[in-house]
């Protein structure tokens, strides 16, 4: 496979860390102490998102993480969502917040959604840091949405492309290889 072209920076890393505070102290506000906050970081396109997310959370917060994959290696959806890593511990009676990167058809999201909503949590709801609502399949509930973006393949500030590019600081747009 050979490397994409990257195209645009489409958010800064700036952008990003302003928009995720806000998020933060929005979260802190809905959630006033005392009560407990779990928030379960989708691995592992969220985690640099749960990262700075948790930091601009003015309050006491517990963390747990689950992997799925959905995606195959390229850039198109495969549609599957297989459970690759489960959480630590239970979610009965908890505020559980869902992090996760991008809602992108909403496979991922509701599949999850579904099931961590089967363990009796008090309450459930998501953060997603970027939104591509033109991709929808399913019709999915996201709570806290950080960004909005047109239907690009974007990478960076954890997102991947092939595994590579989750380490930069901010988002941009690529054009695979493949032409996808
Ligand atoms: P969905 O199930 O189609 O909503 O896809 C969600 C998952 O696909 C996300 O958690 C990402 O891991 C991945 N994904 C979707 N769009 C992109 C993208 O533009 N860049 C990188 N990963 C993406
Ligand atoms: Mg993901």
């Amino acid at each position: 496979m050979t490397d994409p072209t990257f195209e645009t920076t489409l958010l800064s890393s700036a952008q990003i860390q302003q928009r995720v505070r806000e998020m933060g102290r929005q979260i802190a506000l809905d959630y006033p102490e005392p009560g407990d906050l779990h928030l379960v970081c989708v691995l592992k396109g969220a985690f640099m998102f749960l990262g700075d997310l948790i930091r601009a959370i003015d309050r006491v917060v517990t963390i747990d993480f689950m992997a799925v994959s959905s995606y195959a290696k390229g850039t198109t959806s495969s549609g599957e969502v297989r459970l690759v890593k489960d959480l630590d511990t239970g979610l009965e009676g908890r505020n559980v917040i869902i992090v996760e990167d991008i809602v992108d058809t909403g496979l991922t999201l509701s599949y999850l959604q579904d099931i961590l909503r089967a363990r009796s949590p008090h309450s459930l709801r998501t953060a997603c840091l970027l939104n591509k609502p033109s991709r929808r399949l399913v019709e999915v509930k996201v709570d806290y949405i950080g960004f909005t973006i047109e239907d690009r393949f974007v990478v960076g500030y954890g997102l991947d492309y092939a595994e590579k590019y989750r380490n930069l600081p901010y988002i941009s747009v690529i054009q695979a290889s493949n032409g996808q």
